[in-house]
């Protein structure tokens, strides 16, 4: 029989976690990353902040109408625009919340909002009940209330569940909590506010100490029932509470905390890699769970433990978050039929060109490459699902470099609707050369502002993987690529990013701008 309590897991990758620089996804990204959530068993998705901008907006209606089984939330200020934006985009969603925040710390309600205490009451309250007209669901959040003055918090807290809020979300905006006193303001608010009992509480930390995954559990220690969190920890500044960390916890030391949650964690590792493919932002390699060095033990005596009884060193099994190291998944014989069962295996689904084209890069890597693994099969599928329009696509280059030549590239692309063109030029490496010559091809001069090259699995036959950061007329984008040839995954990479540069070019897509108040 069940006897934990359960936690509700409130996924904010595409909300908070798309804030972070950079980051930005497109609609059809977001809507990706919004069925791995659900098959990942998130219980919410906060898929936008429908005022914002009309890509969130949509977003937040697509997700809404994507997904079946987790609620889609979308975020509004106390302020009827935003809340009528967020109702209007609800619409569709089969399960939907609305989340409204409001901040109450006196630094915020002095220096930013110019509010008293009654009035942000009173604002609370009129934000909950116009949320009601279009949702029963609706959340609230006191924006800083780590910062909160204790008894102000209580009487809002109060308030917004007197007008019907359901849910009770406890952000620690500026990431100023610390786990004991943090589970204090729980504790304080579990004992304290009479009608407590009608709302779940919610929370929602912040990283900038580091500290957003240990305030989170022990806001559960003290009785939360919901925590907001993101794939990776992304998110503004230092990142949200990361999701694999705290899921991972919660399973890990059941004991203690005597709770569980709703999430299938053989697919955290999918999660991960995809929202790492579509925000451009790799994951550091000693990051708790998902980092690639998670489960790799190198010392001789850790080894030696684990060799004799895994449970020496390992508190968790690689294959419970989905990473199933080592494993030898296709090699150059598979058929199409292997190729498509284990991407169904993988929770992938193409369709008939995307899976013939996956299958052709497949096969071309299969002669190059002799053990094909998970992670080689996910990196070509994250390409042949790339949404961005090929206005550039490489067709060949050719490089000379050495220690005494200048190194010198020739590259040839295709450009949609002008054919194929070809320019060489001088760099500081083969791969600067490379850049500069897709440069004088596109008339696009790009800042290169990030550059991280991995292999993908071991072995010198790898696939090295490059992901990098562009930037031209305002705009930044990121590409990513891998290829048995690093400077082809470069010459990729970079544009693919170009492509993404074009296409918020020709949308007319300012650079992401927030509303006022945030
Ligand atoms: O960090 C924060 O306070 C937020 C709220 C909107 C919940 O993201
Ligand atoms: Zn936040």
């Amino acid at each position: 029989m069940e006897t934990d309590d359960r936690i509700i897991i409130f996924d904010t990758t595409l909300r908070d976690g798309e804030q972070a620089p950079g980051c930005s996804m497109t609609l059809e990204e977001k809507v990706r990353v919004a069925a791995q959530l659900e098959r990942l068993k998130v219980d919410v998705i906060e898929a936008g902040f429908p005022i914002a901008s009309p890509g969130d907006f949509e977003s937040v209606r697509e997700v809404g109408r994507a997904v079946t089984a987790p609620i889609v939330a979308g975020l509004a200020r106390c302020i009827d625009a935003d809340i009528d934006r967020a109702g209007e985009a609800l619409q569709d969603a089969r399960n939907a919340r609305i989340h409204v925040f409001l901040a109450t710390s006196r630094i915020h309600r002095e220096h930013k909002l110019k509010k008293g205490p009654a009035e942000i009451i009173e604002l609370a309250i009129r934000g909950v009940r116009r949320a009601l007209q279009y949702q029963k669901d609706v959340e609230f959040s006191p924006e800083d209330a780590s910062r909160t003055e204790m008894q102000f918090l209580k009487d809002v807290v109060e308030a917004v569940i007197d007008a019907g809020a359901t849910t009770i979300n406890i952000p620690d905006t500026v990431g100023y909590a610390v786990p004991s006193q943090f589970a204090e303001v729980i504790a304080f608010l579990k004992s304290e506010v009479s009608n407590i009992d009608r709302a779940v509480v919610s929370v929602h930390c912040h990283d900038d100490l580091g500290m957003a995954v240990g305030n989170s559990l022990a806001a559960v220690k003290a009785g939360a029932r919901q925590v907001e969190c993101t794939v990776n920890g992304l998110g503004e500044r230092a990142g949200n509470c990361s999701m694999e960390e705290v899921v991972m916890a919660l399973a890990t030391r059941r004991d203690y905390f005597g709770a569980s949650t709703g999430i299938d964690t053989r697919q955290i590792m999918a999660t991960s890699r995809l929202v790492s493919s579509v925000t451009g932002v790799a994951v550091p390699p000693n990051k708790a769970i998902v980092g690639r060095n998670a489960f790799a033990h190198e010392s001789g005596i850790h080894q030696d433990g684990v060799l004799k009884q895994k449970s020496t060193y390992e508190i968790m099994r690689p294959e419970d978050v989905g990473l199933d190291q080592g494993r030898l998944v296709l090699g150059k014989h598979s058929g199409r039929h292997a190729f498509r069962t284990r991407l169904e295996e993988l929770g992938i689904s193409l369709g008939d060109e995307q899976l013939q084209r996956a299958f052709e890069q497949f096969k071309r890597l299969a002669d190059k490459k002799k053990d094909i693994y998970d992670e080689d099969i996910e990196a070509l599928v994250r390409e042949e699902t790339e949404v961005v329009p090929e206005v550039f696509r490489l067709v060949d280059f050719h490089t000379t470099s050495g220690p005494s030549v200048t190194p010198t590239a020739t590259v040839t692309v295709e450009v949609s609707g002008e054919g194929v063109k070809t320019d060489a030029a001088i760099g500081d490496g083969p791969i600067d050369a490379v850049y500069r010559a897709v440069d004088r091809i596109t008339g696009l001069t790009c800042e290169l502002r990030d550059y991280g090259l991995h292999a993908i699995t071991g072995g010198k036959d790898a696939m090295g993987e490059v992901v990098l950061e562009v930037a031209a007329n305002g705009f930044t984008e990121h590409g990513r690529a891998a290829r048995t040839d690093i400077i082809e995954a470069s010459a990729v990479a970079y544009l693919s990013a170009v492509n993404r540069l074009v296409m918020r070019m020709r949308n007319g897509t300012t650079p992401k701008e927030k509303p006022r108040g945030m």
